[in-house]
């Protein structure tokens, strides 16, 4: 390095090819100490000096940039696709134990089917996260792929060489060169917190535990926001190498760790009693771990024994996962609260003192609804069983009855939601209670996406991401909002291009005239789907008709019963429904029956179809045949008027002869529409 501290760039080409080579080793030496074995020799800064020299090497001699470099974890391949590739062998899953005797019985199989009085066993934790196979050739990282099914899986590499745990390149020190490794890729607990903190203050979703946050990032599709993400690794096996000849499990994790890859803890037990031993002596620390572990495995040590006891379809049985029992700790009710879920739905929830339970501390547990809070007996002042099992939210057991003083309060659950004060009703057999309010605040995100939607207003562009700030800068409040965004306000708030906001706007625009059908799906009635807005609007022709309406008379209907016309009832006698239907009314949404349909020369007549179409999807047709009138189901029965037949029919055909159904062909069906005369 030179003294002003811009990096020397040497004149003479074989004197940079040295240098660049000796940086990398350097660096990939001070990486296995840093990320690896958790153990740094040198300082971040020194490091940082030391990839800024290789960087501007490399910037330049480009010719002599490696895929293995140090430099090239980032922006080495694009995911487009993820496309499939095959395993080297199939990626079993692993047979439970929860207790001792399942492991009595484990060990009592090893011993018959290997023949032998007393095992070697290797016991290492379970690790929580996503299993990944990685695969070295020559000893540079080729490929890193998920489980998937087992057999084959997605091939994730530009993501995983993001992860400055695995290694691009494999260690001189190891005889390995060309091998896969099995692996499991986690979220350090705390990384995870604090993730999740930065996410909820920028007003993104928080992932619900560290795998979901793990497993979501390997599969995103842009590996510069992976690189970003605090992943790590864990290998746990090798399930191919071509190099080495290694008699235990045990020797194969020695050998991994020589060659950079990071390896966990382990123990070596002799006999089953020693593992359960240790099994239990682990249960203490298990929780202050800095990940989350699904059990522990316990493995055969000896190789020759893993080929002698071979698996079964599913497993290895010269391994088993023990499954800890769920961390159980009474504490006291201090309260019960409602929320209100992004679908309406109301949850009541209980409020704890604060208790450590699987190394996080609990203060809350869902009650899940009214019937259990009932069932339990839960009040408010108890004390309770909570239990926290894998990654599960933490549930009430049951309440301790003995410890009551005869202060504790029963819970009674609001009918009224308590976000926005609206109507909150249970509908027919269900256990939930939902806010029927579409501009409730705990709702409205969901509400407008769902607006959105192709199978509703279809606004193309209008997507989570941008719902999301408009809805927390409070520039859209409710549905008809959004008929109300100009220009300036996609700028300021998502800093829009001209030309998306026009196309945005210009969606928005033409989803004013979707007509009625779409706008009552649209709406998010409970139990109303698209079929059923259909069924509604070959009664009704106008949303006023429709508000007007009472239970009764919306049960005359065929399709409609007592839950889907209650939930249409409460839906239009709620003043805050009827204000927003007057709001996207003046907005100029169209709210009566789709112009030119009025005739509806299809009303009532019910429509197969079979095999392929030439001019239509199946999609296609079936929505031709909706907008004037007609119905569209999947089997022929004796009420079907019409089955159209395409290429190749199935076996609809053969039934719609034996019914007597009029059979048209594609030609004939078109003209039918075209014509709007029936055949
Ligand atoms: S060995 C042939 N060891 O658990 C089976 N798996 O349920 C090889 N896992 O797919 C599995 N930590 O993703 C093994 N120390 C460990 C593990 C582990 C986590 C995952 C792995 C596997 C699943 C099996």
């Amino acid at each position: 390095m030179s003294d002003n501290n811009e990096p020397n760039i040497p004149e003479n080409k074989h004197d940079a090819e040295q240098r660049i080579q000796d940086l990398r080793k350097e660096i990939r030496y001070h990486d296995k100490k840093y990320f690896v074995e958790n153990q740094p020799v040198i300082s971040d800064a020194e490091y940082d000096e030391l990839v800024r020299e290789l960087k501007a090497l490399e910037e330049a001699y480009p010719e002599y940039i490696t895929e293995d470099s140090p430099t090239q974890r980032v922006g080495v391949g694009e995911i487009d696709e993820f496309q499939t590739v095959k395993h080297k062998s199939v990626m079993l899953s692993l047979d439970k134990a929860f207790d001792y005797e399942g492991l009595k019985d484990f060990d009592e199989r090893v011993r018959r089917n290997w023949k032998q009085t007393e095992i070697e066993y290797v016991v290492e934790t379970k690790i929580d996260g996503l299993g990944v196979a990685l695969l070295y050739e020559d000893k540079s990282l080729k490929r890193g792929a998920t489980r998937g099914d087992g057999a084959s899986g997605d091939d994730i590499t530009p993501n995983i060489r993001t992860i400055h745990a695995i290694p691009l390149k494999l260690s001189e020190e190891s005889i390995l060169r060309n091998a896969e490794f099995r692996g499991e890729i986690y979220m350090p607990r705390e990384a995870f917190d604090e993730m999740n903190a930065e996410r909820l203050k920028k007003g993104e979703e928080p992932f619900a535990n560290p795998r979901n946050a793990a497993a979501g990032t390997v599969r995103t599709k842009d590996p510069k926001i992976v690189a970003k993400r605090p992943l790590n690794i864990f290998i746990y096996s090798m399930s191919y190498h071509e190099e080495g000849d290694f008699s235990t499990h045990q020797e194969t994790i020695e050998e991994m760790k020589k060659a950079g890859l990071r390896v966990n803890k382990y123990v070596v037990k002799r006999g089953i009693e020693e593992v359960y031993e240790y099994l239990k002596e682990f249960e203490e620390q298990k929780d202050t771990l800095n990940y989350e572990i699904d059990g522990m495995v316990i493995k055969v040590n000896d190789l020759e024994a893993h080929k002698i006891l071979g698996h079964t379809t599913h497993h290895p049985r010269w391994a088993i996962a023990y499954k800890y029992p769920p961390t159980r700790k009474t504490t006291e009710i201090k309260d019960i609260r409602v929320s209100v879920g992004r679908t309406g739905k109301l949850t009541p929830i209980a409020i704890l003192k604060p208790i450590e339970l699987s190394g996080t501390t609990v203060g809350r547990a869902s009650l899940h609804n009214e019937d259990e809070v009932e069932r339990k007996d839960i009040r408010i002042g108890d004390v309770a069983l909570i239990q926290k099992a894998g990654e599960i939210i933490p549930q009430v057991v049951k309440v301790i009855k003995d410890k009551r003083d005869g202060n504790e309060e029963k819970f009674q659950m609001p009918h009224t939601c308590p976000v926005c004060g609206s109507k909150a009703r249970r509908f027919g057999d269900e256990v939930a209670r939902r806010c029927v309010n579409a501009q409730c605040p705990a709702q409205v995100k969901q509400r407008i996406e769902h607006w959105g939607d192709r199978g509703a207003m279809n606004i193309k562009g209008l997507g989570p991401k941008l719902l999301d700030r408009l809805v927390d800068n409070g520039v859209v409040k409710n549905i008809a909002d959004i008929y109300k965004l100009s220009e300036s306000d996609l700028a300021d708030i998502e800093r829009m291009g001209h030309k998306s906001a026009q196309n945005l706007l210009k969606e928005i625009e033409q989803s004013k005239e979707r007509g009625l059908s779409k706008v009552l799906y649209g709406l998010g009635i409970t139990y109303v789907g698209d079929h059923i807005a259909r069924v509604i609007t070959e009664h009704y022709d106008s949303i006023d008709s429709l508000i007007e309406t009472s239970k009764s008379d919306l049960e005359e209907i065929d399709e409609i019963g007592p839950k889907i016309a209650e939930s249409v009832e409460l839906f239009f006698t709620e003043e805050k429904n009827r204000d927003l239907i007057e709001e996207l009314r003046s907005n100029g949404v169209q709210m009566e029956i789709e112009s030119g349909k009025k005739e509806q020369f299809l009303q009532g007549k019910k429509f197969v179809f079979t095999g392929a179409l030439e001019n239509y999807t199946r999609a296609e047709a079936s929505e031709k045949v909706r907008e004037l009138g007609g119905r569209v189901t999947s089997s022929v029965s004796g009420e079907t008027d019409y089955l159209v037949v395409g290429e190749n029919p199935g076996s609809k055909f053969e039934m719609a002869k034996r019914e007597g159904t009029t059979i048209l062909d594609e030609k004939t069906f078109l003209v039918m529409l075209k014509t709007h005369t029936l055949p």
